[in-house]
């Protein structure tokens, strides 16, 4: 069953709730949750004051039931539904393990926090399951055209540290095609930690999938921190904007994601990573 630790507990109160509550000021009754709280819904009981109606999936049974009388503590049953199944194919399906679908038809926050990576785990077909429940959670976000803020935590592995790479390659041809040389930045990048790389990946490509379902990535925040048993973990914040001129919205700029700042939370406090890959030398295209 999951357990918390200060830098998760701090990443929650003092990063994510004042952004929900920046968000939707004012509105909160109709502010929609889905994601996984886990059995204590510790971001539920730290947003709640930002809440209307949640949307609770988990696929540990015991997890469910003790988050049932969580949700009675806190007196809030008559707003929470709960799911049953992989979050994943909850977002694929649009139903849960006994046929229920969500209450809603999208949602205003997602916390998608998981334990594991976003890539690279059970079988190599479905590697990137999590990525293609990213997508199906988008189509529906535009179909319905919310706005919405996505949480989303990771573990991360090696395994598939090579399409990182490529990527990081791809981002670098990009940038010498405008002109620009990226090749100390993206050198750095392959003689750091894999943290750094997730850094660059997990928002180009929730940039790509929010842009061909026309959303703009408003503002993103990525943080590395140690999970329970010294777990490494990211927590990325994304706040996806509907465009609702633009069919294909403007892209994150390849230099301002190589350049981005990686926050790290600490027990009681955040801070930059003082590790900083070196500016992207030439002229702004
Ligand atoms: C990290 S905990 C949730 C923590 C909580 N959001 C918080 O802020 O403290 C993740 C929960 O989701 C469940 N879970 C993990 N992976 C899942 C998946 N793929 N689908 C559904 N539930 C999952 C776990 O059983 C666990 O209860």
């Amino acid at each position: 069953m999951f357990v918390s630790n200060p830098p998760k507990d701090l990443l929650r109160r003092d990063v994510d709730a004042p952004i929900i509550k920046k968000k939707f000021e004012n509105n909160y009754e109709n502010v929609t949750y889905f994601g996984m709280p886990g059995p204590e819904m510790l971001d539920v009981k730290e947003w709640l004051d930002y809440l209307g109606f949640v949307i609770a999936v988990d696929n540990d049974l015991s997890a469910l039931g003790v988050m049932n009388m969580t949700a009675a503590s806190l007196k809030i049953l008559d707003r929470v539904q709960f799911l049953r199944g992989d979050v994943e194919s909850i977002l694929v399906n649009w139903q849960d393990e006994d046929d229920e679908a969500p209450l809603r038809d999208s949602f205003d926050v997602v916390n998608l926090d998981f334990v594991g990576g976003i890539m690279g785990f059970g079988e190599d077909a479905d590697h990137d399951k999590r990525v293609n429940a990213i997508r199906e959670l988008l189509r529906h976000q535009r179909n319905e055209t919310t706005s919405f803020i996505m949480f989303l935590t990771i573990g991360f592995r090696e395994k598939h540290m090579d399409e990182y790479d490529r990527k990081l390659r791809h981002i670098g041809h990009e940038l010498d095609k405008l002109g620009l040389d990226a090749t100390p930045t993206i050198e750095w990048y392959f003689s750091h930690p894999p943290r750094h790389k997730l850094k660059v990946y997990v928002p180009y490509i929730v940039d790509e999938i929010g842009r061909a379902n026309r959303f703009r990535l408003d503002m993103y925040k990525c943080f590395y921190y140690k999970g329970t048993n010294d777990i490494p973990m990211m927590h990325f914040v994304f706040d996806m904007e509907y465009s609702v001129e633009n069919v294909s919205p403007e892209r994150l700029g390849l230099r301002a994601l190589l350049d981005c700042p990686l926050f790290i939370a600490h027990q009681d406090h955040v801070k930059a990573c003082p590790n900083h890959p070196p500016p992207i030398l030439g002229a702004s295209p």
